[in-house]
């Protein structure tokens, strides 16, 4: 793998975002690792301490303004991969739903990845064939909904996936390939103690997913082995 391709991804400080971050650098990509409180992401500070190839960066993906200007601070830098990562969880029930809750999830797990692309797509464009990415959920497959509740996660993935969808017609023009991914249910913060498997496993088959990506399979949703989701 060549050492010049470059990686930017979201909610790097934990969970999945920081697997992708150790496996990529392992694999000699640069990594533009961000996240919303740099100075208390212990674990990534230390990865980062014995590895140049890691750039850390301020970002909290609900704050549109911070966005606009980390477009700016890398304005001369070609982005090969954008990882849309960071998401939330809150919990709801029928009768039990916090809609300003609701508004947050909608902000953090789509509407941020939309205002990503439009940001950083002249990066993307300039590293050529490049991907944008978004960690989204089975969850928010309607035609795997066969439990129902967990009204706010389950619609923001969904609308996630619509976004993505849109962005593989759109950015097709500029030979940038997009996908929604499904990790598995993984042993994170997220994902609790009762996961089925662990982040190396989750992020080693999603790495593959995205190395197999390509213009004529942009706009799929697949799971981190490889098959693909009804939507
Ligand atoms: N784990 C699973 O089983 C599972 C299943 C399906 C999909 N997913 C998806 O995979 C992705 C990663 O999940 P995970 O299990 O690694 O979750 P996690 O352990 O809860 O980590 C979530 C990450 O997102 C970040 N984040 C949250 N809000 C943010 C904001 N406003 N700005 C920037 N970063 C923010 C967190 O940063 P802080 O530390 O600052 O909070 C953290 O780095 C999520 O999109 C999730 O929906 C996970």
């Amino acid at each position: 793998m060549s050492d010049h391709q470059t990686l930017l991804i979201t909610g790097a400080n934990r969970g999945i975002g920081l697997e992708y971050v150790r496996q990529y650098t392992d694999d000699g990509w640069r990594v533009i690792a961000c996240c919303r409180q740099p100075e208390q992401a212990g674990a990534l500070q230390r990865l980062a301490a014995g590895n140049q190839q890691i750039e850390i960066h301020h970002l909290d993906v609900g704050d549109f303004d911070q966005i606009e200007a980390l477009g700016r601070t890398l304005a001369d830098q070609s982005i090969q991969l954008l990882i849309n990562n960071a998401g939330i969880y809150p919990e709801s029930s029928f009768r039990h739903i916090d809609y300003a809750q609701w508004m947050q999830a909608f902000k953090i797990n789509t509407m941020s990845t939309l205002k990503l692309a439009e940001v950083f797509v002249p990066h993307l464009v300039k590293a050529g064939n490049a991907k944008l990415v978004a960690m989204t959920s089975k969850m928010g497959s309607i035609d795997d909904n066969t439990s129902g509740g967990e009204y706010l996660y389950r619609s923001s993935k969904t609308a996630l996936n619509m976004v993505m969808k849109s962005l593989s017609h759109d950015l097709n023009k500029y030979g940038i390939s997009v996908a929604s991914l499904h990790p598995g249910w993984v042993r994170t913060d997220m994902g609790g103690p009762n996961g089925l498997i662990d982040t190396e496993t989750s992020v080693s088959g999603l790495r593959k997913v995205i190395a197999n990506l390509s213009l004529n399979r942009s706009g799929k949703f697949f799971a981190y082995d490889g098959k693909e989701i009804a939507w």
